[in-house]
């Protein structure tokens, strides 16, 4: 079913105390919220096992960063989809742009990535997302297009269930520039149409997609008022309780 989410990329940020108290003041601002939509937290690896404790008997999800695709073995620094999930983790991002970038993570390694998470019951946050000379060229709906294609589209409808999309247009991200509402309404409506074309009109229409790239308090209401987009995926305002709980409440 559709569902509207937010949810807060932590990235490399926040030691273990700086965690506990983030997530202590998020338990506290989202306890009387109208919202109903799911709200997640992915902080890094090393805070899980604390944040997954402390978010108990709060709706507070919590979700990895990355994972690797293998099942076990020799790969040094490396965290297996079974580790995530006996601590408690359902839910894992993949693809972000900041691990296509800066650590080569293509569609086809994503791929199978995808498959081990869903494999181990995991649910998976899929990132992508254009770079800015890709929207210059107006190339951007075709770079989207293949992203999902190579990522994705070896899965059968079924396990869409289990995947969340987050568009996260590579030059709206950290840089304060967001994508307007118009701009994310057409990519997302856009990226529904191929899931149609794909899969059919039910995977399309229960399918979240979420929108990435500069959401504040301030622009997060009117982005997230467009018909085709489910929620956020917050990077910066993740990192302070005040604007993540404002942004939950924009939902
Ligand atoms: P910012 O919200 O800091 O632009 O980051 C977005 C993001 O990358 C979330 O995954």
């Amino acid at each position: 079913m559709r569902q509207k989410i937010v949810a807060g990329n932590w990235k490399m940020n926040k030691n273990l105390e700086e965690a506990k108290q983030l997530i202590k003041g998020i338990k506290k601002g989202i306890k009387n919220t109208e919202s109903d939509a799911r709200v997640v937290i992915a902080p890094s690896f090393v805070n899980l096992n604390s944040a997954i404790k402390r978010s108990k008997k709060s709706k507070i999800e919590v979700a990895a960063q990355n994972m690797h695709q293998a099942k076990e073995g020799a790969f040094t620094g490396e965290v297996s989809a079974s580790m995530l999930t006996n601590l408690g983790v359902n839910i894992v991002i993949l693809g972000h742009s900041e691990r296509r970038e800066y650590f080569n993570e293509a569609n086809d390694l994503l791929a199978k990535k995808v498959d081990a998470a869903l494999k181990n019951n995991l649910e998976v946050v899929f990132c992508f997302g254009e770079q800015l000379e890709d929207r210059k060229s107006e190339n951007h709906f075709k770079v989207v297009e293949t992203q999902l294609k190579e990522g994705l589209f070896h899965l059968k409808k079924e396990s869409f269930s289990k995947i969340i999309l987050a568009y996260e247009p590579v030059w709206a991200i950290g840089t304060g520039e967001t994508a307007s509402p118009e701009q994310a309404q057409e990519m997302h409506a856009f990226i529904r149409g191929i899931m149609e074309k794909q899969y059919g009109t039910e995977v399309a229409n229960a399918i979240s997609i979420l929108y990435g790239g500069s959401v504040k308090p301030a622009n997060a209401k009117e982005i997230f008022s467009k018909p085709d987009v489910d929620g956020g995926l917050i990077g910066g305002a993740a990192l302070k309780t005040e604007d993540f709980v404002a942004i939950i409440n924009a939902i």
